[in-house]
């Protein structure tokens, strides 16, 4: 029999845990990522190969990754190491919550950087500096940021230290509410901002842009990097997912609540590629311009919008809230751990984890200026050096091998009367297609793209 509570507290309902999840998934993955991702790999095929990966091996991986982590009750380290000494199996398998940690970190470390870009445009969209803006001045703007490494760090600062403050409270008080009134409000500027979309007589070109495949533009990079972004974008392969898991009673439906965060944020998504890629062609811009995408078209609308003052500035907000709820799960994990076996406090604890993924953004920070280089991946070149390098090494590899690793603990590893009893979807067609998901195909899926990627087939 498993534990019942996490001695770090636990989710008040079963709503409280699809809020957090969800606010955990729905990011700056969706919104700052998946446009210029979908962008630089030629749009539709990409988004194709994104939505199976979201759906036949995200869906089942986090699944795996809830099951997991609310067996075990702890953070991941150790609920990988009590899991698997339950089990009778191999010690090491602790060393996929030690990969998730390392992860965690380098995400961190980058994601609390471009949160950083986010907060710095609240504050330009609330001095008027969106209003006339075209494909140039908007693109020069963001330059202008991007290249002055002090103010970037002011900002990075800043986010990570409301990070680490929410952390060290317990993830659990204001988030709930916190979620339950900025999703919906996020959800509807960008239905706004499609309804701009609508307006600039590109709509047809950037809705097909987006979802008609054009399979010739899809290489062994771009499904590799599909893969990446399904597993980026829902926060799996990493251990916030199993943490927030492990707060969750044993009454609520695991299947259920995956397929709610997956399908909302799968929309967000979705949503933020119909705002962006008309304004792209709209305005002769380069959909494959890159991390700067997002930045370089939404404050175009804005300028021109009525309201755009207002609504600029509240979609960014939304958007740091959006990318603040994210990054908290990505601190939470390893905090949790100082917790556990370091016998530290919350708040001490918090701030460790926050000083040190601080420490590392600086990385980051210079790939935009000083110390950016540029390198080829799969063809497609890559011009922000180490930054670059942390998303490729975090997005496409670490998560999928962890998800991977997950995936077959759950469905190999762990006793199926102990899954059945997880999942309680009694033993039929339902509790079948999830085993067959987790031991088969979630497990081939990634090895075959991670060969594909490799040039072996
Ligand atoms: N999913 C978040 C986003 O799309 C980012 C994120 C939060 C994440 N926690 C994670 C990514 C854990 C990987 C693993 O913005």
């Amino acid at each position: 029999m498993s534990a019942t509570q996490s001695i770090h507290g636990m989710w008040s309902s079963r709503l409280a845990f699809i809020l957090a999840a969800t606010g955990s998934a729905v990011g700056l993955g969706n919104i700052w990522k998946f446009p210029y991702m979908a962008g630089d790999n030629g749009g539709g095929a990409f988004v194709l190969v994104y939505l199976l990966c979201v759906l036949l091996i995200g869906i089942p991986i986090m699944m795996a990754e809830i099951l997991i982590g609310r067996r075990g009750r702890q953070s991941p380290i150790n609920t990988m190491r009590s899991l698997a000494a339950d089990e009778r199996r191999h010690g090491l398998w602790v060393l996929l919550g030690w990969g998730g940690m390392v992860a965690g970190f380098l995400i961190l470390s980058y994601y609390s950087v471009i949160a950083g870009w986010t907060l710095a445009y609240v504050f330009r969209a609330l001095g008027g500096g969106f209003m006339g803006l075209d494909g140039e001045s908007a693109g020069a703007l963001f330059n202008a940021l991007i290249s002055d490494p002090e103010r970037l760090l002011a900002w990075h600062t800043i986010f990570m230290v409301m990070t680490t403050i929410v952390v060290s409270r317990g993830v659990k008080s204001g988030l709930e509410q916190a979620v339950k009134v900025m999703m919906p409000a996020l959800f509807l500027l960008l239905l706004a901002l499609v309804g701009y979309a609508l307006t600039t007589g590109e709509f047809q070109r950037g809705l097909e842009f987006l979802l008609v495949p054009d399979f010739s533009a899809l290489t062994r990079g771009s499904v590799i990097q599909a893969m990446g972004q399904a597993f980026f974008t829902l926060s799996l392969g990493m251990g916030a997912i199993m943490m927030y898991g492990s707060y969750l009673p044993r009454s609520a439906s695991i299947l259920n609540s995956s397929l709610l965060i997956a399908g909302l944020d799968t929309l967000v998504s979705l949503l933020a590629g119909l705002a962006i890629f008309p304004i792209v062609f709209a305005n002769g811009m380069e959909p494959g311009a890159g991390p700067g995408l997002v930045f370089m078209t939404l404050p175009i609308a804005f300028g021109q919008m009525p309201g755009g003052l207002l609504f600029g500035t509240l979609f960014f907000i939304l958007l740091v809230f959006a990318a603040w709820t994210s990054a908290i799960s990505l601190v939470e994990p390893a905090a949790a751990w100082l917790v556990e076996n370091r016998g530290m406090n919350r708040v001490r604890a918090a701030a460790v984890v926050g000083t040190l993924a601080w420490l590392l953004g600086i990385v980051t920070i210079m790939s935009f200026s000083d110390w950016a280089f540029s390198f080829d991946f799969h063809g497609e070149t890559k011009s922000n050096g180490l930054f670059d390098i942390f998303d490729i090494l975090t997005a496409n590899i670490m998560l999928p091998l962890g998800g991977l690793a997950m995936a077959v603990f759950a469905s190999w590893f762990i006793g199926r009367s102990s899954t059945v009893d997880e999942l309680q979807l009694g033993e039929g067609l339902l509790y079948r297609a999830w085993r067959f998901a987790a031991r088969y195909l979630a497990p081939l899926g990634v090895l075959l793209i991670f060969m594909s990627g490799l040039g072996v087939i």
